[in-house]
């Protein structure tokens, strides 16, 4: 996954760019570049964080009042300067940022290289700039030769265009997020709106196959699929930039996992009639899946206890790169559930396609209005929980756990008692996210800091949590974490606990016997138990107080481990909101 941002208009776009690279660096952040047009086209990039490369080459030092700025998570080609974007044609005059895959890019370029084309790096991306120089080459103008090349590409891409030789700024996409604003003066384009949103909050959401043109005379999209002209509404985000900044916290972990105290709450305020739908459509569906990819994955499971407890309902939940081996059990009857916070992960996008395909509705949950999933599902609802920066997921977790729970309750016809009881944890979320807890929290992260490894047990909804919690403490701090059903462990990984091994056991009031004494049988050997419980226990070497929240248990419990995951990292030196090795949104499969 790649950021990508450019702009046309009156300001100079240097600072601009640099501003809006910064907030779409959780999309990557292995290289960065900038190009900039004036009386020619200047370009930087280099290798490194935006910040770093800030410091050597002064990004926002370049003339001109429209650019293209890229920060890069290397697919096709090696972390190098050569590959970083922009890339350019044979001669230097055409710059293309990109995010997406060109699937057809060696046969592109086997036959551009027939053509005596001359590339300089290792990316899919370069094909795109002599594309349009060769269709330029032909008497096509600038617009037309990119549409060309834009129609020859297979894969996925949004991608942005200039030219040293016009002030037009060509935005294109196809299966990767793009969004236009519209300021007073000028437009922006970019992969996520948080990039641009400090100087407009009227968007356009791009379709596929929209082309944008942005020039001083104004904006123009049309879709290539039949080269007409298209309307596309602009639309006003509700959300402002201080939802996006860090504020007083010091990384976006920290600020995202507070902010749950809004967003479970926000989560819930819904319109009823969709809600009202989805209930029905639940009902009258023969077979439902829940389908999701790491911490959506999760919450669907979770969700799946739920309504086994709650409305006595057998839900399927399959992880959407495993949903493949499910495809001869859909029907047009079937109804799929598909949970994504960013909308863009490509085997939530995959499976969402085979279902539909089998004659399936899909209605999805999804944090990212306009996104892909949005688009492709027969309907959605949104979590309403504002821009999630760090790669972790934090609060779209626990939304996604506030919705399928209004929806369990709905499903019982006690929609109104459900969403009071939602609102009302925020009382709860804000004492688990208070100061004083998290030093609680930190305490705790000093004793395991030095760990490698982790055990965590739960029984019902608890294991769901555990599951989750393992996820958050492996993705952030790099320690190894895994997680049990409480009955399960004893099955053979008990083996592995040895003097001071902590394990993290979550209770609730109506499981505290069993799983209780599956932390005995662990202390036994030596484990270190940390209990996450309504009550205290002798068997706990460490306490953290979660009140009994029955159905929303997996809300309450899971919030103390996002802390503990975050001190752990930060405690290890390492950066919370950029894990190694992980992309917000993985958009290969
Ligand atoms: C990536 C992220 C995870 C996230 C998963 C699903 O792997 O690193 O944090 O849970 O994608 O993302 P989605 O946007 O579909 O919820």
């Amino acid at each position: 996954m790649c950021g990508i941002i450019g702009y046309i208009g009156k300001q100079e776009a240097a600072p601009l760019l640099f501003n809006g690279l910064k907030r779409l660096e959780y999309r990557g952040y292995d290289s960065a570049g900038i190009a900039t047009l004036d009386s020619g086209l200047h370009i930087k990039k280099e290798v490194g964080r935006i910040d770093d490369i800030h410091s050597k080459l002064n990004l926002t030092d370049i003339p001109g009042t429209l650019g293209i700025a890229h920060t890069r998570w290397a697919t096709h080609g090696g972390v190098t300067k050569t590959n970083a974007h922009p890339h350019v044609d044979c001669n230097g005059n055409i710059a293309v940022v990109h995010n997406g895959i060109i699937e057809n890019y060696q046969e592109l370029r086997n036959s551009l290289d027939s053509s005596n084309h001359q590339f300089k790096s290792e990316t899919d991306t370069e094909i795109i700039s002599h594309l349009i120089e060769d269709t330029m080459k032909k008497g096509y103008n600038f617009e037309d030769a990119t549409i060309s090349a834009l129609k020859s590409l297979e894969g996925s891409y949004a991608v942005m265009v200039m030219n040293k030789d016009e002030r037009k700024l060509i935005a294109a996409r196809k299966g990767s997020p793009l969004v236009l604003g519209v300021a007073n003066d000028g437009y922006f384009g970019a992969s996520d709106i948080p990039a641009f949103l400090e100087h407009t909050k009227d968007v356009v959401y791009m379709h596929d196959f929209d082309v944008a043109v942005m020039s001083d005379e104004g904006l123009k999209i049309l879709n290539i699929l039949d080269n007409k002209q298209v309307d596309r509404k602009i639309d006003t985000i509700e959300w402002d930039i201080a939802q996006a900044e860090k504020g007083e916290f010091q990384h976006f972990m920290l600020k995202e996992i507070s902010e749950q105290v809004d967003t479970v709450q926000m989560a819930v305020q819904q319109d009823k009639k969709i809600i009202d739908d989805v209930v029905n459509d639940i009902k009258n569906a023969h077979g439902i899946f829940f389908i999701g990819s790491g911490t959506s994955y999760n919450a669907c499971l979770a969700a799946s206890y739920i309504f086994s407890k709650i409305n006595k309902m057998h839900i399927n939940v399959v992880l959407a790169s495993e949903f493949p081996n499910y495809g001869h059990f859909l029907t047009p009857k079937t109804l799929v559930i598909a949970v994504s916070q960013s909308g863009e992960t490509a085997d939530v996008l995959d499976a969402v396609k085979s279902a539909k395909e089998r004659g399936c509705k899909v209605i999805s949950i999804v944090n990212v209005i306009g996104s892909s999933l949005t688009r492709t599902s027969d309907s959605f609802i949104s979590l309403n929980a504002g821009p999630e920066i760090c790669v972790l997921a934090t609060k779209s977790y626990t939304s996604q756990l506030a919705l399928f729970t209004l929806l369990s309750y709905a499903l019982t016809g006690s929609y109104d008692e459900g969403k009071a009881k939602l609102t009302y944890l925020w009382n709860v979320i804000y004492q688990l996210t208070s100061a004083t807890m998290r030093n609680k929290i930190k305490e705790l992260a000093e004793k395991l800091k030095g760990k490698n490894n982790l055990f965590l047990i739960g029984r019902g909804l608890q294991y769901t949590t555990a599951l989750e919690a393992a996820l958050k403490i492996k993705e952030v701090s790099y320690i190894h974490a895994e997680a049990f059903a409480g009955g399960e462990l004893k099955h053979g990984t008990i083996a592995l606990i040895e003097k001071g091994t902590p394990c993290i056991v979550f209770v609730s009031s109506e499981n505290e016997k069993q799983i209780i004494s599956n932390a005995i049988e662990i202390k036994s050997r030596g484990g270190y138990i940390i209990g996450v419980s309504p009550r205290n226990n002798e068997v706990f070497d460490f306490w953290i107080k979660a009140p009994e929240a029955n159905s929303e248990n997996p809300i309450v419990q899971i919030i103390p481990i996002q802390i503990l995951a975050y001190q752990l990292a930060v405690l290890r030196g390492l950066d919370p909101d950029r894990p190694r090795n992980l992309a917000k949104s993985v958009t290969v499969n």
